[in-house]
């Protein structure tokens, strides 16, 4: 099963297996096939957080179940859930229509609903876990659907059980989220409250911030379907003083932003920036030319040369900064 389309990088990849579910009985049933096989599985959403190699052995489950629910509403709060299938951009656009608000700044981030909580999907101050009420998965362990509140789920930066604790055992099948009626602008990110700004906005409305943040991120991001991507390539590494300090002293330009515990988290685009890479090209990959977290695929590259890549890439910034920078997407099969 050709899986080139279902991948955001357009590696061309092929699975033994490919079941697509959008029923929960389905999911079950396809379940059951892997553990009498002993297949492994790869739980696939939007594809759009996971570099795929050629070859993908056992079976692919495709979480493909729609519907957005408001559940609760009482003129001020409200509780709406949206199945891990549905698109992400496409649910933030839905929820502009309907006035629910707390999202917006997460636009255009490519994906599902479903595979949002597993790396704690975060942009331009917000974090998807400001906003998630609880998520309702199938925990494979126990075999059957659990839901679990924000606080279980453990989210940091990019990060939750879904990714570090527990992989594998939750498969997300749907997700509740705290949204507002009264619009209250998140203008954290200095980026976005002097975007607004220059063009005379400093009371933004909720369509105001929304356009905004599908410009920026349009301004240095490419679009999947013309350059292969999955968004940032690095987490930003996250310091402590000492480190932050002895980095400042050597390069008074550095990057960084104040964490919680007297902690920095280095802007992992300027590391590599600044240590020559924006642009650069090897075989059919590249780093992209306005935004130096990105990795893309030219054209007919694969995986194999992208983490040749980023092996040169991370080796090259711990060279000059002695700092170890980590992969973000989900490298499949490992
Ligand atoms: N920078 C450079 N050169 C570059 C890229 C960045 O000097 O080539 C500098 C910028 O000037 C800026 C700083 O690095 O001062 C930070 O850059 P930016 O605001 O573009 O954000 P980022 O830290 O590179 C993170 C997220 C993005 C998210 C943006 C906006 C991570 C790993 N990435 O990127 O998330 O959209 O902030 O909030 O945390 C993603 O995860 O896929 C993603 C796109």
């Amino acid at each position: 099963y050709d899986l080139t389309r279902y991948n955001s990088f357009g590696f061309t990849s092929h699975a033994e297996r490919f079941i697509s579910v959008t029923e929960i009985d389905e999911l079950e049933l396809a379940l059951s096939d892997v553990e009498a096989n002993n297949w492994p599985l790869l739980i696939l959403g939007g594809g759009s957080n996971l570099v795929l190699k050629e070859r993908i052995p056992g079976a692919v489950i495709h979480i493909a179940n729609t519907g957005i629910a408001v559940l609760a509403d009482d003129g001020e709060q409200a509780i709406v859930e949206s199945a891990a299938g549905e698109n992400w951009h496409q649910f933030i656009g839905h929820l502009l229509e309907k006035g629910l608000h707390g999202l917006e700044n997460l636009a255009l981030i490519p994906g599902s609903v479903g595979a949002a909580p597993v790396q704690n999907i975060g942009a331009y101050g917000v974090e998807v876990s400001d906003c998630l009420h609880s998520v309702t998965a199938y925990d494979r362990q126990n075999k059957e659907l659990v839901q679990l509140q924000n606080a279980s789920c453990e989210f940091s930066y990019r990060n939750s059980i879904f990714k570090s604790r527990f992989p594998g055992r939750y498969i997300i099948w749907s997700v509740r989220f705290n949204l507002s009626s009264i619009f209250t602008p998140q203008l954290d990110y200095s980026g976005l409250g002097n975007f607004l700004a220059g063009k005379g906005i400093e009371q933004p409305s909720a369509i105001e911030v929304y356009t905004a943040i599908c410009e920026i991120r349009s301004s240095k991001l490419p679009v999947p379907s013309e350059i292969g991507n999955a968004g940032s390539f690095f987490e930003n590494p996250i310091v402590d003083e000492s480190e932050y300090r002895r980095l400042k002293e050597q390069f008074p330009e550095l990057v960084a932003f104040p964490e919680s515990m007297g902690r920095y988290k280095l802007a992992a685009g300027w590391l590599i920036d600044k240590a020559g890479w924006k642009g650069a090209k090897q075989n059919a990959v590249g780093v992209y030319d306005k935004q130096a977290l990105v990795l893309v695929n030219h054209g007919d590259g694969n995986a194999s040369q992208l983490l040749e890549l980023a092996d040169a890439i991370k080796q090259s910034v711990c060279e000059r900064y002695q700092v170890s920078l980590r992969i973000e997407p989900r490298i499949y099969p490992i």
